[in-house]
């Protein structure tokens, strides 16, 4: 089986928790870097990483990797990249990519002559003047930082933070990739009780009980590339059975998730359905000021609103104070909580224990952990 070099892009914060990953599945020569971690496999591992990877974005295979500082040094180049070893003659296969810091600024020029190169190498080998692009799609993307070319084949399609169970969702929904990180920082055991106060659409419980139950997040949807026809296709069905044979049943693991708004109770309830862990959730309608932990172990995830899209500044200040309060320093109780707020610490009443900095999207973020 052929080796291939892939890219894994992924959140800022998040790229050594890929990393992990990759490293846990069986992928060699990891490499994480600013906003992506690079790594190798043959096509078992592309499709591995497709099923299990829980905080990347997508995977994608380099083909092609070179300088360029002129447009006729990007058509020199693109042109020798094998296409043909790819790309079948009725694939379609459409351009994306962004430039940064680079010559070769403009992305819709780089776009066309990259394209234009991949066609002239395939009409030539398929022997045929135009190409009909009516097959499966082939995504091309490449990236241009500080005049170096990336030119990648985006294998997953559909981004990796749709899981399939979460079509509906509250107004500010944290991103699974997020959330799963979240999970992955929470050091989370089987007889854990994880609490989100502000559960929204359960993202945060709906990530935590896959990860303790090792749920593999892609079992059930489906990747661009089990269409290709240079990636044999079993590979796909034995991974994904290889990954539900490793599902943990009779788990005492739990959820406990409550939110203000009852739409939020019924959409964590129907979605935690949908990701088949609704058995471990119980969901009320509750205010964050009644919050406490009944058990003397408990740790709580929560994304509580940042005052941009919910609520206003004020009321997410005076909503972190009130969590200074109920979130009480006890043995056995842990907090992890994600805010942009510079001030959370001050309102909140405790230094946190530890801090991460991540992104909410655009949103830059500290995670705060306190561990009692
Ligand atoms: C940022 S959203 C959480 C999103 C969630 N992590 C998700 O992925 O969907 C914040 C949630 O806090 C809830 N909320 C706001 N004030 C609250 C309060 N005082 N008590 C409990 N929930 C509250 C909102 O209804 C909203 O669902």
């Amino acid at each position: 089986m052929s080796t291939y070099r892939c890219a894994a892009p992924c959140l800022f914060g998040l790229e050594s928790l890929v990393a992990k990953e990759l490293e846990q599945m069986g992928a060699q020569e990891v490499n994480a870097q600013n906003g992506r971690v690079l790594f190798s496999g043959d096509a078992k591992i592309v499709a591995r990483a497709n099923i299990r990877l829980r905080c990347a974005e997508r995977v994608e295979i380099v083909v092609g990797q070179f300088r360029a500082v002129t447009f006729q040094q990007l058509i020199d180049a693109s042109e020798l990249i094998p296409w043909e070893q790819y790309l079948r003659e009725d694939d379609a296969f459409p351009v994306a990519g962004w430039s940064r810091d680079s010559k070769l600024f403009s992305v819709p020029d780089c776009q066309a002559i990259i394209k234009k190169a991949a066609v002239n190498r395939m009409a030539k080998h398929y022997g045929i003047a135009r190409l009909p692009e009516t097959g499966p799609k082939v995504q091309i993307r490449f990236s241009i930082l500080k005049d170096e070319v990336t030119v990648l084949l985006d294998t997953s399609g559909v981004g990796l933070h749709k899981r399939g169970y979460r079509e509906n969702s509250t107004e500010a929904p944290i991103k699974e990739t997020l959330a799963a990180g979240m999970a992955m920082l929470a050091r989370l055991y089987d007889d854990s009780v994880v609490y989100d106060p502000f559960c929204g659409s359960g993202t945060l419980l709906i990530e935590s009980a896959m990860l303790a139950r090792n749920i593999a997040p892609g079992i059930r949807r489906a990747f661009s590339a089990e269409r290709w026809g240079f990636l044999p296709r079993e590979i796909w069905t034995q991974e994904r059975m290889a990954a539900i044979s490793e599902i943990k049943k009779g788990l005492p693991f739990r959820c406990v998730g409550s939110d203000v708004d009852p739409k939020a109770v019924e959409l964590t309830l129907q979605n935690a359905k949908k990701a088949g862990v609704a058995d471990c959730f119980t969901v009320t309608q509750a205010d964050a000021k009644d919050f406490c932990i009944p058990t003397p172990r408990g740790v709580v995830l929560t994304n509580p609103p940042y005052g941009e899209r919910l609520l206003d500044q004020a009321e997410a200040k005076q909503l972190t104070q009130l969590m200074g309060k109920v979130f009480v320093k006890d043995y056995g109780k842990r907090y992890l909580i994600i805010s942009p707020d510079e001030e959370f610490e001050t309102l909140f009443g405790r230094k946190a224990d530890k801090r991460r900095k991540l992104y909410n999207g655009m949103i830059p973020c500290q995670l705060y952990l306190y561990y009692q």
